[in-house]
């Protein structure tokens, strides 16, 4: 039997490769993906390595550009947000880890994947629906959800007592949880619980404080192509690339922080730190393109549309046919939204400045106060509000006439 664990190469998911030889007496694979978070993936081959892992049972991927060029562009077309603000930095990255996951059991014929996540919260649910959409019959097994080891305390001892490295920093409780990847940080639990208090400056990683942020703002223009970035002050640039270098822009200004209370998928409140500084200037640019070259109809549908589809992907359901379908959707009106968006980056705020594209349906003609537009005609004008109010004139009449 082996078994295909997502390994980060952190003291948990080291003792979850250790639990699984233990319990399922398996052949452990372990899969460590590089999606931007900012860690070296050397020492979680040698970590893997020291833990009897086999060499050709070790997989490291870069999954950089892929994770943004086909997950985190498709979904900033549609400009996803969960609740209104949360930017999907966690919920995004799960379906590609996932996938990857469920490509390495295939290839090593492995029956079962496994993944640190715990049992109270979305990740799970976001890696299990994916595998199961991608391989039907596979067993998931999800430790947290299973053992018994209850306490920080046991589960250094069962590190201990299997001769897993503890780093010094490990022994004692972590004071809050975080998921990192290129397009956020986000923290949560222990001293986040209360939310009531303010996040303690130390949780931050990603950005410094808009306080201490430049006096003097930072100018950008970011081109768009089929409604992705492809260029920033005219340098064309990979997606992983541009959104580091968002990243780095944003970090510097202090812009993408978010505290936010949200509601999980498995019912529960819970209370998370978010820092997306390159997606919080993405989102804004691309909506600003957007307001150049998509028509009033399209854009409306694509706001309708937008919360359904954030839910999907916060609630894991990334590979499923309802997703796909609004996909394709949002996809199709992108094909117009070109051209080019300056920015002013500024103390924590993102503001757009200009907006241009071979491909605007900004027509100066038109919505000047001179007279001229050839297309409009003022006296048509009376006619259209006319029958607009036509209804309401009817409601106010009944409204009279019952004295209301
Ligand atoms: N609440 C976020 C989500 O569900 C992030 C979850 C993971 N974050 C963490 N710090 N463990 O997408
Ligand atoms: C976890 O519970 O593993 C992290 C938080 C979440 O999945 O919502």
């Amino acid at each position: 039997k082996k078994v295909v664990l997502a390994y980060s190469g952190g003291l948990d998911t080291s003792i979850i490769l250790k639990w699984l030889q233990i319990t399922y007496n398996c052949e452990v694979v372990t899969f460590t993906a590089d999606l931007g978070q900012g860690e070296e993936l050397g020492p979680a081959r040698d970590k893997a390595l020291l833990l009897g892992i086999k060499p050709e049972n070790i997989f490291i991927e870069d999954l950089r550009e892929e994770f943004v060029r086909d997950y985190v562009f498709p979904m900033f077309r549609a400009n996803a947000a969960y609740e209104g603000v949360y930017l999907l930095g966690t919920s995004i990255a799960r379906p590609l880890i996932g996938k990857k996951l469920i490509e390495i059991a295939e290839k090593v014929g492995a029956d079962a994947v496994s993944h640190g996540a715990t049992g109270k919260g979305n990740d799970q649910v976001r890696f299990e629906l994916t595998a199961y959409a991608l391989k039907p019959d596979v067993v998931v097994i999800a430790p947290w959800r299973e053992w018994d080891l209850r306490s920080r305390e046991q589960l250094i001892a069962f590190a201990e007592q299997h001769q897993i490295p503890i780093a010094k920093d490990k022994r004692g409780e972590a004071p809050f949880s975080v998921d990192a990847n290129l397009l956020h940080a986000s923290s949560e639990g222990k001293v986040l619980e209360d939310p009531a208090q303010e996040v303690p400056d130390y949780v931050y990683s990603r950005t410094i404080s808009p306080e201490d942020a430049p006096d003097k703002p930072t100018y950008i223009t970011i081109d768009f192509e089929t409604g992705d970035a492809t260029a920033i002050d005219g340098v064309k640039l990979s997606p992983a690339t541009l959104l580091a270098k968002l990243n780095d822009l944003g970090r510097d200004n202090g812009i993408g922080r978010l505290d936010l209370v949200e509601n999980r998928f498995v019912g529960m409140k819970s209370r998370g730190m978010y820092e997306t500084p390159g997606g919080t200037i993405l989102a804004v640019a691309h909506r600003a393109i957007e307001s150049i070259t998509l028509d009033r109809g399209a854009a409306h549908l694509k706001d309708q549309i937008m919360p359904q589809y954030a839910e999907l992907i916060y609630n894991g359901f990334w590979f499923s046919p309802e997703r796909e379908m609004l996909q394709a959707l949002i996809d199709k009106s992108q094909e117009f939204v070109a051209g080019s968006v300056r920015l002013k980056l500024y103390k924590g705020g993102v503001h757009v400045v200009g907006r241009s594209s071979p491909y605007s349906l900004y027509d100066q003609d038109l919505v000047t106060f001179e007279e001229g537009a050839v297309a409009y005609d003022h006296r048509d004008a009376a006619g259209f509000i006319k029958l607009n109010a036509l209804r309401l004139r009817t409601l106010g009449q009944r409204k009279k006439k019952l004295g209301l």
